[in-house]
């Protein structure tokens, strides 16, 4: 694994935002970048970045396994669904979109669709209870959702359309203005 040119670019820009010495300091970004450009976080993505940050790949595999936003594992091609679980979601019909994915993508969390573009996971909350219950895919959040709305976004998605995030009722919406970036 390596960076492409824009990327590679794009990592030193981080790498210089923080004192000299401190450069492992960049290692959310950078591994999330790496995993922007893979898909997911191969080992030789967390080596390459590792070394990068002059850190042990030992440090660097604690930070990707700590944060359920890297995917350690191939993830869909087109997207990755992050179901919130817990309380508030829960109660709000969190297994109903739990059954959607089960019946749409895959019997099993981390499984692929039969055509590779999906999968799905159940997460801990992901602080957007007021408007549960909701997923994360990559940087978004839709939240309030319904079987049947979750169902819409899922064939949007394989169609190459890009649903609007946050609040599919139209609530006021804790999606994040910005991303990680
Ligand atoms: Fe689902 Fe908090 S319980 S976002």
């Amino acid at each position: 694994f390596e960076f492409t040119p824009a990327n590679l670019e794009w990592a030193k820009a981080q790498m210089t935002k923080f004192p000299v010495g401190r450069q492992a300091s960049a290692i959310i970004p950078l591994l999330f970048r790496a995993q922007e450009q893979e898909g997911w976080l191969s080992r030789p993505a967390i080596e390459y970045v590792a070394e990068m940050l002059d850190m042990p790949y030992m440090r660097a595999l604690e930070v990707a396994t700590f944060y359920f936003m890297f995917q350690l594992s191939p993830v869909g091609s087109v997207a990755h669904l992050q179901i919130c679980g817990t309380t508030s979601c829960m109660i709000c019909g969190a297994e109903d979109l739990m059954k959607v994915c089960k019946e749409k993508i895959a019997p099993e969390p981390f499984q692929l669709s039969a055509d590779g573009k999906f999968s799905w996971e159940e997460v801990e909350c992901l602080g957007a209870c007021a408007n549960a219950p909701m997923m994360q895919v990559g940087k978004d959040y839709y939240e309030d959702l319904t079987e049947e709305s979750l169902a819409k976004i899922i064939d949007d998605m394989a169609k190459g359309d890009v649903p609007k995030p946050g609040s599919q009722t139209g609530r006021f919406s804790s999606e994040p203005a910005s991303g990680l970036t």
